[in-house]
């Protein structure tokens, strides 16, 4: 089966933060386990260059708009390679390619286009039109610290609202899928209000940064209409194989603030372009640090690097795929990453495969004798991965962990071996009980190739030739104290 998966295409007008971090490896756990199930996998994701944030940063910065996304989009491939994220593409706006079939698409979907005026506000902080009616009159203020753009201007226009109808449909009937509920019913209470038409166009004189309009010398494409694009022009839309064969997406996955575009937005352009709709679109949530929104101006941004460095990266990955609930906000805090490390990556798993190593070695000289992988039910774990529930599938997985610590703390394998002299057919009893062992260690490292592929790589790589190949150190030392907290500003 193909099965294709996508991120949001992040803004790289700054550094990347534990926020990106969490979508990209979320998204990775989906295609590593596609990849598991042996599917055929493409898995996107990619950088968002055009826009007036990007224009702005780079004139603070004294470079150009090309310079700064040149800069930026090799950092969070890079924090990408450091997650061990295992994309197929990475697809920049700015690629040549991209820019092209964004043209094309426009020209496909010149039907529902038609050009008007508009009149009200621009949110640069979220590339976002905003009319009258829903702007935040503080913002409307130019001594407001993000205050929004006026704008009158002659723009290109997106009959979005002749499409609500069917978006709605397609989101109640669940053949569009929205993950989790919450999500759902919080578009469909936007839809339910309608949709209005909206603005795709910027005007060249004011922002010559993006995807000329065909036909038009005068005019850019707004840059979430074309950013979109890149989930259908990766494939090489419309006429490229990879696009026959893996569009539409199984899943994409995208931030609880970017949720209109994705769930509004995007349809209406694949229906007025005729093809499908993603299957499924996953919604997580925010990160906030130690209780508080992540904010540049609050100076408390935990770069993902400080922790990487620390800890390496499946207890990163670990960390925000167990602990940052996948339906809703999460929290990071050192505290909590730390107890998590040692508590359930050290104490819990780290231990049993040490204890199970050591003692083969000790009783056996290593020999682990025949072993069969143990099967306990897997289907809920996979359940969990479907439905992006990350958590709860790592909960399912470290019920097996607990279970076999348990299993070990009751069986006494030490006690089984003192007795060996007296009774030999102790030995034999023993072998089983290591075996077994074994047999769980070795169906945990399966289930958790899509979350911990390194940890689960050097589980199997232990036992998996019959006679223990002992780890070099531990699978998780233990870890210094926590650094001190940012300062304040
Ligand atoms: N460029 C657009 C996306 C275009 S997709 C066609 C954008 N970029 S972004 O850099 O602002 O956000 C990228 C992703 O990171 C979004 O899914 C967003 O929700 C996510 N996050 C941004 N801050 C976050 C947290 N604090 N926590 C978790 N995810 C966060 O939007």
């Amino acid at each position: 089966m193909n099965y294709y998966v996508t991120t949001s295409i992040p803004y790289v007008n700054g550094e990347p933060h534990v926020g990106h971090a969490l979508e990209f490896i979320m998204t990775d756990v989906l295609a590593r386990a596609a990849r598991q199930r042996g599917d055929n996998v493409i898995f996107t994701t990619g950088s968002d260059e055009h826009g007036t944030k990007n224009v702005q940063t780079a004139e603070r910065m004294g470079i150009t708009p090309q310079q700064l996304v040149d800069q930026m989009s090799s950092r969070f491939i890079s924090l990408m390679q450091d997650l061990n994220i295992s994309n197929d593409r990475f697809i920049r706006t700015t690629d040549k390619d991209h820019e092209r079939r964004a043209q094309i698409i426009w020209k496909a979907l010149e039907k529902d286009i038609y050009k008007a005026k508009y009149v009200g506000w621009y949110d640069v902080k979220e590339e976002e039109f905003v009319p009258e009616s829903k702007a935040d009159p503080a913002r409307m203020k130019a001594d407001h610290p993000q205050a929004y753009q006026k704008l009158e201007e002659e723009n290109y226009f997106f009959r979005l609202s002749s499409y609500t109808e069917q978006i709605k449909k397609v989101i109640t009937d669940g053949s569009f899928r929205v993950v989790p509920d919450t999500r759902r019913n919080e578009i469909l209470a936007v839809l339910k209000e309608g949709l209005e038409d909206i603005s795709i166009s910027r005007p060249k004189e004011k922002l010559d940064w993006g995807v000329p309009v065909p036909g038009d010398k005068d005019q850019v494409m707004y840059v979430w209409f074309e950013a979109l694009m890149n989930y259908i022009t990766v494939l090489g839309y419309p006429e490229g194989d990879d696009f026959k064969n893996f569009w539409p997406a199984n899943v994409q996955v995208v931030g609880k603030d970017i949720l209109r575009f994705h769930a509004a937005i995007w349809p209406g352009i694949l229906m007025s372009l005729g093809i499908p709709l993603p299957k499924q679109l996953y919604v997580h949530g925010h990160i906030t640090l130690d209780g508080k929104k992540m904010s540049k101006s609050l100076g408390n941004v935990v770069a993902p690097g400080q922790i990487l460095e620390k800890y390496g990266t499946d207890p990163f990955r670990y960390y925000f795929l167990r602990h940052i609930p996948s339906y809703n906000d999460g929290d990071f805090s050192w505290d909590a990453f730390e107890s998590s490390y040692n508590n359930e990556l050290a104490n819990e798993l780290g231990n049993a495969v040490q204890r199970t190593a050591a003692m083969v070695m000790k009783y056996q000289n290593g020999n682990i004798g025949t072993f069969n992988q143990a099967e306990h039910d897997s289907t809920p774990v996979f359940q969990n991965i479907e439905d992006c529930r990350f958590d709860r599938a790592l909960d399912e997985i470290w019920d097996q962990v607990r279970g076999l610590n348990q299993y070990i703390d009751e069986a006494k394998p030490w006690q089984i071996a003192k007795s060996i002299e007296k009774k030999k057919d102790d030995a034999d009893h023993l072998q089983e009980v290591l075996a077994y062992q074994v047999g769980c260690l070795m169906e945990i490292a399966d289930l958790l190739v899509p979350f911990l592929p390194d940890t689960a790589a050097k589980i199997k790589a232990v036992f998996e030739t019959g006679v223990v190949r002992p780890i070099q150190g531990t699978l998780f030392p233990k870890a210094e104290p926590a650094p001190p907290a940012p300062a304040k500003e």
